[in-house]
């Protein structure tokens, strides 16, 4: 089974903040959906992409402004059903002879409404709104961001929904299958937003025949058909994107691939043999160890600024990773694990350019200056489905549920100069951290937990005697995407029991903290 086969939706992207999460939804569903901007939405495409159902993202453009964006005509001569959502609810009765009106910011009877809103049922329930308006108190909460707003119907349409400031929430013509909300069901605070996914692909006829092994198959497939007989070298980080792209890449291309594994002497306790134990002894992949922690301590010393350090990391890797690329003859294409996510930020034409908090390490000039064509099997997952696809193809759980370890590795969680010594004791608390975490049941609850050793050395006493030795910060935080995130609720028992540990098995660190900081206003990582 392949995804061409495969039940396909389309949503034409109008620039909304929130489109991924439309698909997220979706692909929650086992629906096989892309996101298109509309300006590559022509009739050709449209025929081209057969979708089964179409969905209008929301977007930041005015429909009442002239050159605005707009879908092909064709879309709604195709027979299929075509769900709007705010600004895609818009354009809907604009381009279907309604009428739409630029926002006030205040009064009634449709004006801008921003945040969260209460919409109640009109004349009768649709199938649309299968398990809406159940509760007790007939109404549900949606969240809004809209400056203007629908003020007549397109002809064949009713309004099945309604909030105080949006007379037309809810809207449908059921006779050709054309739904348009006004407020988004995609986001977190559309407590019940999925129902209508569901049943909007319900009643298009979707079966859910999307699965992981599917994804598979048709994964190798095309990476046969792009690879041909050439080679691939992979930078092996032993983070989940990329080993899952190596072995799925192995499994298409046997030893045509070659993974290189740079090993920067900032890695966790025995990280770097677990790496190569796991690809080159039980998955058999030819790999290469580039142990070169000697130049990346070395050229780090002295250094304390944040940014220096970072720069320094990324500069070396990508020289390293070359240098060792460059042996392997005939190499042709790079594999990356990049993602969905990833994959349309870069197509997306939301606002200006956003402030630099962190010089993110990433090798994404590598392919142009080694001459490389990329191999990218990851492209149309969100991180959750990546883990899906390491568990189908037979990672191990311990491997597939790590929490997420940035690229400049243990530098960043020693703020200030980074010293061997500090490693070394840095790598010893972030164990006994990690096995108390284990211990207690609470890895999987939690999206990331480290130690900081900080640069700072305080007084203790143990036993009889006086110490100065380092103080450590553990962080542990919850969070969807990295983004945001907020810190782990542990309770005083454990933190007391893994102060006591640490203390007790670490030389070198006689004082414990917690990190109680948000994100925002502070970051996951220290630096
Ligand atoms: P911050 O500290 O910015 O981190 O809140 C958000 C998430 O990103 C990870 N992180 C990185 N990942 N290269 C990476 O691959 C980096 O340079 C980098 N810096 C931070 C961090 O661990 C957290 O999961």
């Amino acid at each position: 089974m392949s995804t061409e086969t495969h039940d396909r939706l389309l949503i034409i992207d109008f620039g909304s903040q929130v489109t991924q999460l439309i698909a997220r939804r979706l692909r929650e569903l086992n629906v096989f959906c892309e996101i298109h901007p509309y300006q590559n939405v022509s009739d050709a495409f449209l025929r081209d992409f057969a979708p089964k159902a179409v969905i209008f993202s929301g977007g930041p453009d005015s429909v009442v402004r002239e050159g605005s964006p707009r879908p092909p005509a064709a879309v709604f001569d195709m027979g299929v059903p075509i769900l709007g959502i705010c600004y895609g609810q818009q354009v809907m009765m604009q381009e279907l002879g309604g009428k739409v009106e630029g926002g006030k910011i205040s009064g009634g009877g449709g004006t801008a409404e921003f945040g969260r809103a209460y919409v109640t049922p009109t004349i009768e329930k649709i199938d649309l709104l299968d398990g809406w308006f159940d509760g007790d108190d007939d109404r549900e909460q949606v969240w809004m961001s809209h400056g203007d707003h629908v003020s007549r119907l397109a002809p064949g349409f009713e309004v099945y929904g309604t909030s105080p400031n949006a007379p037309y929430a809810i809207t449908a013509d059921t006779n050709r299958g054309f739904y348009a909300v006004q407020f988004h069901p995609e986001v977190h605070h559309t407590p019940n937003g999925a129902k209508l996914y569901e049943n909007f692909v319900r009643m298009a006829g979707f079966t859910g025949d999307w699965t992981m092994g599917a994804y598979r198959e048709e994964a190798i497939r095309k990476i046969r058909e792009q690879v041909g007989d050439k080679r691939v070298i992979c930078g092996l980080s032993g983070g989940v994107d990329s080993s899952v792209a190596a072995v799925l890449i192995h499994e298409a291309i046997g030893d045509q691939l070659t993974c290189v594994f740079v090993d920067h002497g900032l890695l966790r306790q025995n990280e770097a043999d677990e790496v190569v134990s796991m690809f080159r002894d039980n998955y058999n992949i030819p790999l290469i160890h580039a142990d070169e922690s000697e130049l990346f301590l070395g050229e780090l010393e002295g250094q304390s600024d944040p940014e220096t350090k970072r720069k320094i990391i990324g500069k070396l890797f990508i020289d390293v990773f070359q240098k060792h690329a460059n042996e392997i003859e005939g190499a042709e294409f790079l594999a990356q694990g990049t993602l969905y996510p990833d994959v349309i930020e870069s197509v997306s034409f939301s606002g200006g350019p956003s402030v630099t908090i962190k010089s993110h390490h990433n090798v994404g000039g590598l392919p142009e200056k080694m001459g490389l064509k990329l191999v990218e099997p990851l492209r149309e997952l969100f991180k959750d489905e990546v883990r899906a696809l390491g568990r189908e193809l037979g990672l191990p759980d311990s491997f597939i549920g790590r929490h997420p370890f940035p690229g400049p590795g243990l530098a960043i969680r020693c703020p200030g100069e980074i010293t061997r010594e500090k490693l070394d004791i840095l790598r010893l608390a972030d164990a006994v951290y990690i096995d108390q975490i284990r211990k207690h049941g609470l890895y999987d609850d939690i999206w990331q937990a480290f130690v900081a050793i900080l640069p700072v050395r305080t007084v203790g006493v143990m036993g009889d005697g006086r110490t100065y030795d380092y103080a450590c910060a553990l962080r542990a935080v919850t969070s969807v995407d990295g983004m945001t995130a907020d810190y782990y609720p542990f309770s005083h028992e454990f933190l007391g029991e893994t102060a006591t540990r640490i203390i007790n098995e670490v030389p070198g660190i006689n004082r414990v903290t917690y990190d109680i900081t948000s994100k925002p206003p502070g970051t996951i990582e220290w630096e």
